[in-house]
């Protein structure tokens, strides 16, 4: 793998991705709609991911593809809009590359693919930790795109043999970021209750998108992330207790341990989180354990 196509590359993952693939030698192809600041693609495109022409001259030489293009949340359009712009670009990205004979693709899926965390309706997880199996209730068309776009992966791989990693992120942000999130959550936990207050350092969304790449796995997998700890400066159970009384939880959560299993992500991927936001620079591994 020398060149990564990486559409979406002026969306806040996506420039992230850019500098992180570049720091790691990577040749990098950008696509997106457009650039709002420079970017550190050595080759960066406009063009609109749906589009087969703009794809096809995006994967010149190009050997995986990293497809973050969508719009990612229910809000920044009708439903309409949202579900045929994020599942006609996966479904043409890797279309395209599979067509093409690239065998390595990694997906931007969402910890929302699963629907309740976004569902109007007053639903609740069927447990936690939260994995890539637990049962879908779907009400939002942004929670559904993400849904299809892993069946779009799992054809890709029967279709053209392409080897695609669907990584549900969850709320990934940069540090900063992280803290005002955090205080509005603490505010209102139970704004972030359905997805299990779950978060990434975007660095460590970085280092997941990279450990995706790089994976020798075959086939078509969904795989969960998160950071090892929660959002919220509290004990998890304390949380639990208060905004999810009703939920099954399925294996001890000492201290502020996570909602999310990602055990596939480090079977899989051989990743596990480096970032928290309550230890600087530390894995909260020790503190919980
Ligand atoms: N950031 C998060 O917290 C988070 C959480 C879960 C999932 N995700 C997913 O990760 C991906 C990246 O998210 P982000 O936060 O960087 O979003 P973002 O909005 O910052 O970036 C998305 C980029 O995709 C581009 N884009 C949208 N439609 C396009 C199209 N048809 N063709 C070409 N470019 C197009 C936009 O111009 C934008 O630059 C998305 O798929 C999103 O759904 C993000």
């Amino acid at each position: 793998m020398r060149r990564v196509l990486v559409t979406g590359a002026d969306g806040s993952i996506g420039r992230a991705a850019v500098d992180g693939l570049r720091a790691a030698g990577y040749d990098v192809t950008g696509l997106s709609l457009r650039y709002d600041q420079a970017s550190t693609a050595d080759r960066p495109l406009v063009g609109d991911a749906r589009s087969s022409a703009d794809v096809v001259a995006a994967l010149d030489e190009v050997d995986a593809v990293l497809h973050l293009a969508a719009i990612p949340h229910p809000s920044l359009g009708t439903p309409e809009e949202v579900f045929e712009n994020n599942v006609a670009a996966t479904f043409n990205v890797l279309a395209q590359a599979g067509q093409r004979g690239i065998r390595r693709a990694v997906i931007a899926s969402s910890i929302n693919a699963f629907g309740v965390p976004m569902n109007v309706n007053p639903v609740v997880p069927a447990y936690y930790p939260l994995d890539e199996d637990v049962h879908a209730d779907i009400s939002d068309a942004y929670s559904l795109s993400k849904s299809v776009d892993e069946q779009s992966a799992r054809m890709a791989w029967r279709r053209w043999g392409t080897n695609v990693i669907a990584l549900r992120f969850p709320l990934v942000k940069t540090r900063e970021q992280l803290f005002k999130f955090a205080a509005n959550a603490e505010r209102d936990p139970s704004t972030m209750a359905r997805e299990g207050w779950a978060y990434l350092d975007l660095r460590d969304g970085v280092r997941a998108i990279i450990a995706a790449l790089e994976s020798p796995a075959t086939g078509a997998h969904v795989v969960g992330l998160a950071a090892d700890d929660i959002l919220i400066d509290r004990p998890t159970n304390e949380l639990l207790r208060e905004y999810a009384p009703t939920v099954p939880v399925r294996r001890p959560v000492p201290g502020r341990t996570a909602l999310v299993d990602t055990s596939r992500a480090r079977d899989l991927l051989g990743f596990t989180p480096h970032y928290s936001i309550h230890e600087d620079g530390q894995t909260v591994s020790a503190m919980t354990s």
